[in-house]
Parts: C-alpha cells; structure tokens; sequence
C-alpha cells in the first residue's frame, strides 16, 4: 500500500545510508531492543549519579537522553545538547549507554528516558529523587525564659528532602512536662513532635536543655540544644533550726538552697558586725554540694566550738529576684553523767525567716535528724508538740 513516491524516497533513503555508513540498513526483525529496565535512584544531594540503557540491535538508529518531565532532550548519542556541565554521557562502543549526573542537584529529581529513534520510537524511564539531610534554620527564640508559673515557646524549622519531622526531647531523658489549667493538669512525655514546643505554667523542675531533633531518614539527623530558663526567688532552708553540741566537738550546719538565677550563697553570724567576716575563721569551713542545676547543699563546719561560737548563724541566698535566709540557732549541750544535756535555747525568731520557704518542694532537708538535735529533756508532751512543729514548719 506505499505509494510509489514513498517507495522512490524509502529506496533513495537506504542508498544514502548505505553509502553513508556503510552499513545494511535495519531488517525489521532485527528491531533494537532493551536488554533491562532504565534503574529508579534516590541519591543524597551533592553525589554523583548514573543511569544505564542497554540496547542491542541499534544499528544506525541512535540513542538519545530525555528528561521526560522538561521534554527537553540531554543527549544524542554521546554529543550534549543540554548546556549543564553536570551531565555527560558515554559509550563502551558495544551496548552500552550511560548518562552521568554529577554533584546531584534538587532540581535533577525527575523521570529520565532513554529513546532510540525508530518509528515509533522505542522507550524506557527511570526516576531520580535526589533527597537532601534536614538542616536545621536560624531562627530567633524568644523567650526561652520566664518567671516560674509564666510560658516559654521554643521553635525549630527545619528544612530537607523529603520534609523532615522535629521532635523534641530533653537532656538525659528526662521528661517533657505540659501543664494546662493554671498548672493543675499535667501531661507528661517522653518526647513532643512539632516545630514548635509551648511550655506553660512553667516550673523549676522544667529547666534545663531541650533538643529539638530533624530527621528525614537521609543522614545525619541533626539537633539543636536550647537552655530553658525559669525564675523565681530564692528558698533556703536548714536542716535543723537548732543545733546542740558540747564544747571541743566540731558541727555542720547544713543548709539546702533552690535558686534561679544564680544567686550569691553566704553564711554569716547574726551578731557579725560585718557580714562574711566570719570566713576568715580558720575554724569554719564552707563546702558546697551541687545537686542540680537550681539547688545545692552549702554546709557550714564549724571545728572545736568554742564559747564564742555558739549563737545564730545565717543561711542567706540572693539573686535578681529577691533574698532568703534561714537561721541555726547554735546553742551549747552540758554533758553530765547521764548523757547529753542541753541548755534551753529555743528561740522563735530563729524559725520565722525559714518560713518564708513555705512552697519549698523537696524534703531531703526534712528527713536527716542530727545527733545532738533539741530539747530531748523536755516533758515527752511538749516534746511531741515541740517536734511535731518543727517538723511541719520543715515539711512545708
Ligand atoms: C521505577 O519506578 C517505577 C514507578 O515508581 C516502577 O514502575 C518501575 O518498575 C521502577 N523501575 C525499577 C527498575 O525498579
Ligand atoms: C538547578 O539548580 C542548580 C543549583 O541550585 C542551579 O545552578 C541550576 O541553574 C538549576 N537548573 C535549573 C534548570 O533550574
Ligand atoms: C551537706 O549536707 C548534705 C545533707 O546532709 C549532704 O548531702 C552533703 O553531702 C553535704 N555536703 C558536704 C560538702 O559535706
């Protein structure tokens, strides 16, 4: 049915191509063909790339490199038509084509097809997705502190190919506390996912470092730290208000202090003229015990009592927010021949000021009962009532 023009130009055709290349031109059961699939590649940016066609039978037809989604055409044979220095393409002078993408780029993601020209032309695609590790974007965070019982937001965006999920978790593992209505309802978690991390009603336990971590399955996962910060006036509290002890015999005095900002920790007499004068005692000695970001133990020894050192000692701590002091009321114990026997120093002024610590929170100060504690010679009554006051006031 081919006209006899067509047949005239089909003929003219086959002697120009023979005459040209020297080479028969295609029998139609000689088709070229596709030995195996264009493969499908996920590559990290910035990695080289390669996709292979292998067709056998091409004889004069030609291979050519497509980007399907752009229809534009990369590569005839092994010549570039696309001007990107990045792609190239080459040919083991058998069956073999391969297209090479170095230093992958996010806008190389697409379908690729390799096509030889025979009518209709024959085909096969393969799909790059180039992926890209989450990064983590500056942003500024405001506020990430506050007065206890105030809110703190921190946010994180986090860019990357696929889009990454941020999830945010605290330092050591320790949980991530969301109180709600006024601080009454808590929700606790071990981690939170969401670019941002709104913490209300905000406690001192709550400070501290927070991770915000971005991960999209492509490596490294990265993270950044953030310091929460909460406020509040410092709460100092003795371990004992009153403390006995003989004449010769060395004494701590321990004193337990929760504060946020920083504050300045001293001891002193209350009688001191000057206050911290009394460190120049070689018979005193300070000693700080760290137990968290916020609190510490700050003991007071004092070596061989002598006369002079019984009296009032202060506990004092001081920040931004405020001052608060404890008192130890130092008082000496007569040993006689049954034992430890004290003189009555029960002062009520050495307990008020400990009371302003009434939301104190821990009770390691509460449990510890030392050796020649108070009043063990009072009536059991008034010691019951005695002890029970002071246990309260410790408690609370
Ligand atoms: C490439 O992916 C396409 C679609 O996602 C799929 O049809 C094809 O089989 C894949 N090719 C290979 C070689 O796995
Ligand atoms: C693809 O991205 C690279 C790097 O970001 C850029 O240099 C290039 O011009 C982009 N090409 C196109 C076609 O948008
Ligand atoms: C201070 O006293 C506390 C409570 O008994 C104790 O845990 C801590 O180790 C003491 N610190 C020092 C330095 O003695």
């Amino acid at each position: 049915m081919i006209a006899p023009s067509t047949k005239t130009a089909w003929w003219l055709a086959t002697f120009l191509t023979v005459f040209v290349t020297g080479e028969m031109p295609i029998q139609a059961e000689v088709e070229p063909e596709f030995l195996q699939e264009l493969e499908n590649h996920t590559v990290t940016q910035g990695r080289d790339v390669h996709f292979t066609c292998v067709v056998n039978h091409l004889s004069n037809y030609r291979v050519a490199w497509i980007k399907s989604d752009s229809k534009a055409i990369l590569a005839i044979h092994t010549n570039m038509v696309a001007l990107n220095p990045r792609l190239s393409v080459t040919y083991n002078n058998h069956n073999t084509w391969k297209l090479h993408v170095s230093n992958v780029q996010a806008n190389d993601s697409g379908t690729y097809m390799c096509q030889v020209n025979t009518d209709p032309m024959k085909s096969q695609m393969g799909h790059l997705s180039v992926v890209i590790p989450p990064d983590i974007v500056d942003t500024v965070t405001e506020g990430s502190s506050s007065r206890e019982g105030g809110s703190i937001r921190l946010t994180c965006s986090a860019t990357g190919v696929p889009p990454p999920t941020v999830t945010w978790r605290r330092e050591n593992n320790r949980p991530i506390v969301f109180r709600q209505d006024g601080g009454r309802e808590k929700k606790v978690v071990e981690s939170h996912k969401g670019e941002s991390l709104e913490l209300f009603h905000v406690q001192r336990s709550d400070m501290g470092a927070y991770y915000c971590i971005a991960s999209n399955g492509v490596p490294p996962t990265v993270s950044r730290r953030y310091h929460v910060q909460v406020h509040f006036i410092p709460q100092v509290k003795v371990t004992n208000q009153l403390v006995g002890a003989p004449i010769g015999s060395d004494v701590e005095l321990q004193c337990y202090i929760e504060a946020s900002p920083k504050a300045m920790n001293s001891w002193y007499r209350e009688d001191a003229l000057v206050n911290g004068k009394i460190f120049e005692n070689p018979k005193l000695r300070v000693m700080e015990t760290i137990v968290n970001e916020y609190s510490l133990w700050m003991n007071l020894t004092i070596k061989s009592l002598a006369p002079s050192d019984y009296g009032t000692y202060v506990c004092a701590s001081v920040n931004a927010l405020g001052k608060m002091e404890s008192q130890v009321s130092l008082h000496r114990l007569e040993l006689n021949m049954n034992g430890f026997v004290e003189e009555p120093m029960v002062s009520g002024a050495a307990w008020q000021r400990a009371r302003s610590s009434s939301t104190f929170n821990a009770d390691p100060a509460a449990s510890h009962a030392r050796p020649f504690c108070f009043a063990s010679h009072l009536p059991p009554q008034l010691y019951a009532i005695l002890l029970t006051t002071l246990l309260y006031i410790l408690t609370f």
